[in-house]
């Protein structure tokens, strides 16, 4: 036991915590038929319907828990996260609802309406130049106002129940039961963390499902080379991806490739452009790293296709596109940065078939 948390207020700070996931329903797992593809089904698991937004509602809900429960912040502790944004918006969240002070350090490329959704949580914005500072000054900042660093990177794939307790794997296994093809033959997702794709490989792997893990992660990523040669553990100076979210420059604690069963490589033009076209067919905006799960499945369904299989993969809409209207789905912006994602967005469009 620690003077930073008396037992009474962690009590307290817990049962909120568990009283707002009481209140809060499921994500939906939206189906798509593909026209041209008569026997397999596309399914998204739709991680924007959380109250914050994103697929990081869930492992903020963990990270805090873990956090409360190992007694490393209490009633007056500052907490500190190192965010390309999503996660930094969901901790926000829980940090304002146990009355706790939030400083998210963020890489100044963050898209500005990202940045808006932090703060209208109630948290604090603290920008660097070079994302790959994040984690030092996310460490000074803890030891400057003796707060605490909840560290997604380290603690994301410990924080997160593998085996149950309703994470996303499980849920889309529940969700998936009454369809044609209950046991999907993929599950498709990216790393930014690495926490999603533990939780999932992990969990397909205690329930001995037939089912394997592909992770889709953008070309200026050291993931995908990490998983081919382990000695690969950081990219050369200035190579980064353009998708918000997902692909890093260092292998994180919490990517764990042993559990993955495939990854693919994909360009950022590709992920826009499906990114685009999977927002034509839904009516409604998604962000870039759900696109590159599009542009992975696409190639899974085609090798399923061409064996002459039928089945059903899911993956994962990791967030709405409302985040990126100054980025992704400027057109000006998008001219500017030199990604060629137009025939990308016709290739999906033909792809996914109509509304
Ligand atoms: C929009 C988005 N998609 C996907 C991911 C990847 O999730 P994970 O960190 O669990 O690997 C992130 C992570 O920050 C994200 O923000």
């Amino acid at each position: 036991m620690s003077d930073l948390c008396p037992r009474g207020w962690l009590n307290e700070a817990v049962r909120r915590i568990e009283a707002d996931y009481n209140r809060s329903a499921d994500t939906h797992l939206i189906r798509l038929d593909l026209p041209r593809y008569a026997g397999i089904t596309l399914y998204l698991k739709d991680e924007s319907s959380h109250p914050t937004g994103s697929l990081k509602h869930r492992l903020a809900r963990s990270l805090f828990l873990y956090a409360l429960c190992n007694e490393w912040i209490g009633p007056d502790s500052c907490v500190i996260e190192a965010s390309s944004g999503s996660t930094a918006v969901s901790e926000a969240y829980f940090a304002r609802m146990l009355g706790l002070r939030f400083i998210a350090v963020v890489p100044a490329t963050t898209a500005a309406p990202k940045l808006d959704a932090i703060r209208f949580q109630g948290g604090e914005i603290h920008m660097v130049d070079d994302p790959r500072t994040v984690y030092d000054v996310a460490h000074r900042l803890a030891a400057e106002t003796g707060g605490h660093y909840l560290d997604q990177f380290t603690y994301a794939e410990r924080a997160t129940d593998w085996r149950g307790n309703n994470n996303i794997a499980e849920s889309i296994f529940a969700q998936m039961a009454e369809e044609e093809h209950p046991v999907p033959d993929w599950i498709v997702c990216g790393a930014g963390t690495g926490g999603t794709s533990a939780t999932i490989g992990r969990y397909l792997r205690y329930q001995r499902y037939a089912t394997r893990l592909c992770v889709a992660d953008p070309v200026h990523s050291v993931f995908h080379r990490h998983y081919q040669d382990r000695s690969a553990t950081v990219l050369p100076e200035g190579c980064a991806s353009r998708i918000e979210g997902i692909g890093r420059p260092r292998v994180e604690p919490s990517f764990v490739p042993g559990v993955i069963d495939r990854m693919i490589a994909v360009e950022d033009a590709a992920s826009i452009g499906a990114m685009r076209a999977l927002s034509d067919r839904l009516g409604r905006r998604v962000g870039g790293s759900t696109g590159t799960n599009l542009v992975a499945c696409a190639g899974l369904i085609e090798e399923m296709a061409t064996a002459g299989a039928s089945g059903s993969i899911v993956t994962l809409l990791c967030d709405g596109g409302d985040r990126y209207g100054t980025t992704y789905y400027d057109d000006a912006w998008l001219d500017g940065s030199g990604l060629a994602w137009q025939a990308e967005a016709a290739r999906f469009t033909a792809l996914l078939g109509p509304a």
